[in-house]
C-alpha cells in the first residue's frame, strides 16, 4: 500500500524524496504527491497529480524552489478514487501544515463530522484528511509542538496507520508515526530520512532505526527522537541494511520481475547459506517445540501456496497436522488454537495486515509464533517467538517471485527442522535431502537457461481468453501459483486445478485451443501415470498442452524440461517456467509487468 518518504538534511531534499518514492512506488501508482517547507514562514510548496510518479514528475519540470526538507506520497487509493484532490499529501485549512499517510483511519467519519461542526472545511474524500485537521487543532493547543500533537491525535486515531507531517513554521521538522503500518528511520550524516522502506533511502546510508506500534518519531538535521504515545523518550533501535542501491535497481533487465526470476538462484543459496544442516538455537532459541500437536501456517496469496507447500513436506517429514489458512480468514471463524500449537505466519514485507492480525489472534490464544520473512525490521517477525528470515533481497515488482522460491526454501527447513526435533529423520536421510537443497541453486539455473523457447511459445496464446494449470500432491499449489501469476500480470483468467479434480467440473471449461500447462514432474512413478491421463483427457478435448516434467509426455503438445530433484523440492524448479509465461505473456499483451493494474506489493489494510 501506499509508498511514503521524507527528507531533512543539508542537501536539496526534491532528489531523494523523489528518489525514494521511484523506489517505492511498487507500494502503489494511482497518484503522487509533495510538500516541501521553504524558509520559515513561507508557505509550503505542494504538488500533487493522479496516476503515475511520472505525472507527477513532468509538472516538476516548471521549476521547483529550493528546499532542505519534505515529504513525498505515492498512493493505492483505499478511500476516494485516485484523483488530483485525494492524492496526498493533505492540508490543514491554514495551508501551513501538510500530511502524508498510509494505511486506514476507521473512525475517520465521526472525525470528520466532529471537525466540520468545529468550522473544518474538508476538500477530499479521503479518511486521511480528517487526521491533518486534527492535527492542525492539536498543534495550536500544544503551542506549536507537532510531535506533541501528533501523540495526541495518534491516541484519538482507529485503524492503521504510518503518517509524516511537516509545517511551513518549523521548516527543518518532520514528524510520524506508526500502527500496524510500516515507518522505519535512515539515520544519515547532516540529513535523516524517514520512509515505508530502507529501499527509498538506500544510497544514501545502511543505518536504519526500527519504529515500534504507537511510536512517534521527530526528526531535524541532526537529531532524531522516538518516544510512545506517553511521551516517554524511547531507546533507538538501530540495525545495518544488509544490501546495497544496485539490489534495488532493475541492473540491464527490461524489469524488475525478470531480474527478480533470474535472481532466484543466488537467492536460494542465500537462504540455505549455514542452514542445511539444522537451524541453529539463535534462530529457535525462543519456542518449546516438543509438546507440539499442530502447525498452523497463515498466509496470504503467493505466500498461501509456499505454506501449502510447506504443509506436504511437515505432515511428511514431522509427522504432525498443518492446516494451511487464508490469513484474511482466519481470526473471523474463531479457530481453535492453543498453547501446543505451533503458528508460521509467511510474508515477504512482514506488513501485510491480514497475515499480522491472524497472527495476533493466534498468539493471545496462547499459539507460538515462528514466522518466514524477508523483511529486517517488520511487524511479523518483531511480533513473532522466533523468525526465519529469507535471503531473497528486496522483491521490488509487484508479482513475487524470488521471495516464493525462498519461502519454499525456509518451509522444506522447519519441516526438517520439526522432524529433526521430534525425533523421526535419521542421518541418512537428513544428508541426502541435505544433498538436494544444495543442489537447487544450480537446478534452478538449469531451468533458466532452457526457458527461452517457452518465451516464444507463450507468445502464441496472447489471445486465448483462459488458461489453466493442472498439478498433483506439491505440483498442485505449484499450478495455483501459475494460475495466480498470470491472473496478476497477463489480466487473463486462470485457474490452478488439482489433476484428479478435473472431472468434477472444470474440465467442461476445456475447448479447441485451451493452453492447458501441466505441471507433472516425476518422483512419485503413480502420480506421474495419473497426471500422464489428465494430459491424456484434456487433449482429447482439444487443449494445448505444455507439459513441465523432469521426462519426456509423449501426450503434451510442448515440453518444458526440468532437472529431477527430490518429489517435494520439485516446486522450486517448476514454479520458474510459470513464472515466465505469465512474464512473458504480460509483455507480449502490453501490460505494466512490474505494477500490474490495481495491485500494491505490501497490503497494509485488511
Ligand atoms: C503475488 C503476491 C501476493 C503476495 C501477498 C502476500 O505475486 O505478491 O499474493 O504474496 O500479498 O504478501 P506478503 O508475502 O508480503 O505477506
Amino acid at each position: 500500500m501506499c509508498g511514503i518518504v521524507g527528507y531533512t538534511g543539508k542537501n536539496s531534499a526534491l532528489a531523494p524524496v523523489l528518489e525514494g518514492l521511484r523506489r517505492l512506488e511498487y507500494r502503489g501508482y494511482d497518484s503522487a504527491g509533495i510538500a516541501l517547507t521553504l524558509e520559515a514562514g513561507l508557505p509550503l510548496w505542494v504538488e500533487k497529480r493522479a496516476g503515475k510518479l511520472g505525472n507527477l514528475e513532468e509538472t516538476l519540470d516548471q521549476g521547483v524552489p529550493t528546499s532542505h526538507s519534505g515529504i513525498g506520497h505515492t498512493r493505492w487509493a483505499t478511500h476516494g478514487g485516485p484523483t488530483d484532490t485525494n492524492a496526498h499529501p493533505h492540508l490543514d485549512n491554514d495551508g501551513k501544515l501538510a500530511l502524508i499517510h498510509n494505511g486506514i483511519i476507521e473512525n475517520y467519519v465521526e472525525l470528520r463530522l466532529a471537525l466540520e461542526a468545529k468550522g473544518h472545511h474538508f476538500k477530499s474524500e479521503t479518511d486521511t484528511e480528517s487526521v491533518v485537521h486534527l492535527l492542525s487543532d492539536a498543534r495550536k493547543e500544544h503551542g506549536g509542538d507537532l510531535a506533541a500533537a501528533m501523540r495526541q491525535v495518534c491516541a484519538q486515531l482507529r485503524g492503521s496507520f504510518t503518517l509524516l507531517a511537516i509545517h511551513s513554521d518549523d521548516p527543518e521538522r518532520i514528524v510520524g508515526a506508526r500502527r500496524n503500518s510500516p515507518l522505519v528511520v535512515g539515520v544519515g550524516d547532516g540529513e535523516n530520512f524517514l520512509a515505508s522502506d530502507v529501499s527509498a533511502f538506500i544510497s544514501h546510508t545502511k543505518r536504519a532505526l526500527e519504529l515500534g506500534q504507537d511510536e512517534v518519531v521527530d526528526i531535524t538535521p541532526t537529531k532524531i527522537t522516538i518516544t510512545d504515545l506517553a511521551g516517554n523518550t524511547l531507546p533507538p533501535n538501530e540495525y545495518e541494511i544488509s544490501w546495497d542501491a544496485s539490489a534495488a535497481e532493475r541492473g540491464g533487465f527490461s524489469h524488475f520481475m525478470l531480474k527478480e526470476i533470474y535472481e532466484q538462484p543466488k537467492a536460494i543459496a542465500d537462504t540455505l547459506i549455514g542452514r542445511m544442516s539444522g537451524l541453529d538455537s539463535s534462530i529457535t532459541s525462543g519456542l518449546e517445540l516438543v509438546n507440539i500437536n499442530k502447525v498452523v501456517i497463515i498466509a496470504c496469496g503467493t505466500a498461501y501456496h509456499a505454506g501449502l507447500v510447506g504443509k506436504y513436506a511437515i505432515e511428511k517429514w514431522a509427522g504432525l497436522p498443518v492446516e494451511v489458512e487464508f490469513a484474511s480468514e482466519y481470526r473471523y471463524r474463531e479457530p481453535y488454537v492453543d498453547a501446543a500449537t505451533l503458528v508460521i505466519p509467511i510474508s515477504q514485507s512482514g506488513e501485510t495486515m491480514d497475515t499480522l492480525m491472524a497472527m495476533r489472534y493466534a498468539k493471545s490464544h496462547g499459539a507460538q509464533v515462528f514466522s518466514v520473512c524477508n523483511t529486517n525490521g517488520s511487524t511479523i517477525p518483531r511480533e513473532s517467538d522466533a523468525v526465519l528470515y529469507t535471503f531473497a533481497g528486496p522483491e521490488i515488482a509487484v508479482a513475487s517471485t524470488k521471495a516464493f522460491a525462498t519461502q519454499l526454501v525456509a518451509m522444506y527447513l522447519i519441516a526438517l527442522h520439526l522432524g529433526t526435533v521430534r525425533g523421526l529423520l535419521s542421518p541418512e536421510f537428513l544428508a541426502q535431502i541435505g544433498d538436494e537443497l544444495a543442489e537447487l541453486p544450480g537446478k534452478v539455473e538449469q531451468v533458466l537457461e532452457t526457458v527461452e523457447p517457452l518465451r516464444e511459445l507463450t507468445r502464441k496464446f496472447k489471445d486465448s481468453t483462459s488458461m489453466l494449470f493442472l498439478g498433483r500432491h506439491v505440483g498442485f499449489p505449484t499450478a495455483l501459483e501459475g494460475a495466480l501469476k498470470l491472473k496478476e500480470l497477463a489480466y487473463m483468467h486462470a485457474e490452478g486445478f488439482p489433476g484428479g479434480e478435473l472431472k468434477h467440473g472444470p474440465i467442461a471449461l476445456i475447448d479447441e485451443g485451451t493452453p492447458v500447462v501441466a505441471v507433472m514432474p516425476t518422483g512419485n512413478a503413480l502420480l506421474t501415470e495419473k497426471m500422464a491421463s489428465n494430459v491424456q483427457e484434456v487433449k482429447a478435448r482439444g487443449a494445448v498442452v505444455i507439459a513441465i516434467s523432469d521426462v519426456d509426455v509423449p501426450a503434451a503438445t510442448h515440453l518444458i524440461r526440468i532437472p529431477t530433484t527430490h518429489e517435494f523440492l520439485q516446486p522450486v524448479l517448476s514454479v520458474v517456467p510459470l513464472q515466465v509465461i505469465a512474464y512473458e505473456m504480460a509483455v507480449a499483451r502490453g501490460n505494466d509487468v512490474d505494477q500490474p493494474r490495481n495491485l500494491a506489493k505490501s497490503v497494509t489494510v485488511e
